[in-house]
């Protein structure tokens, strides 16, 4: 566990799992933000359903398949980092693939680069390369991204389609 100003960035739990979803559903307020780089389902799912889509996903925890962190702020869960092997069992289960996110109220605080940075620190016995997508248009994950050491491999156009609209993504990685 690591303290830093009024934030805790501390290993997922499977206990976390409904907080988790709750702050993923606070995504979809925020579709119309141009820098919302998560690639969301075109309909806004029900609790429910999100929870049961990110089971398999962070019970693959206990597989040593994703690493995961969490941060909190008085004991609320405000932000998440998942690194999870997308290839189990395959010439590509050396790779991880990146996710991040903080809760709106909550961004600007150095939250996201702690974040990345303690589940970069616990995934090196498992990752030899992480990688991840990131919106052109999401200056912050891209500054934060390469202030933890990440390098830009190159754009994909027509990545995410978002309000009728075709959104270009970075291909990020670290080697570890
Ligand atoms: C990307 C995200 C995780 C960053 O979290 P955060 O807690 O705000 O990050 P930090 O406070 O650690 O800031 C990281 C860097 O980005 C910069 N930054 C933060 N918000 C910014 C903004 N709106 N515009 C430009 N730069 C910004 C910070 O200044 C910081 O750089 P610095 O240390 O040189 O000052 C957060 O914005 C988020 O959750 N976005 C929505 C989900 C998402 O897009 N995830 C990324 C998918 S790859």
């Amino acid at each position: 566990m690591q303290q830093t100003g009024d934030y805790t960035i501390r290993p997922f739990k499977l206990d976390d799992l409904v907080n988790v979803a709750r702050l993923y559903l606070s995504f979809y307020d925020e579709r119309n933000n141009v820098a919302m780089g998560k690639g969301l389902a075109r309909k806004r799912p029900s609790l429910g359903a999100l929870l049961q889509s990110f089971v398999w996903r962070y019970a693959d925890e206990e597989k040593g398949n994703t690493i995961a962190s969490v941060a909190e702020v008085n004991g609320k869960l405000v932000g998440e980092c998942m690194i999870s092997c997308a290839w189990p069992n395959s010439e590509m289960d050396h790779i991880g693939e990146l996710d991040v996110a903080v809760h709106r109220d909550y961004r600007g605080r150095g939250i996201g680069t702690a974040l990345v940075r303690d589940a970069i620190k616990r995934s090196k016995k498992r990752f030899t390369l992480i990688q991840t997508y990131v919106m052109t248009s999401n200056t912050a994950s891209k500054k934060l991204l390469e202030k933890s050491g990440f390098k830009l491999s190159g754009s994909i156009p027509r990545r995410l389609r978002r309000n009728g609209k075709y959104h270009k993504d970075y291909l990020m990685y670290l080697e570890l």
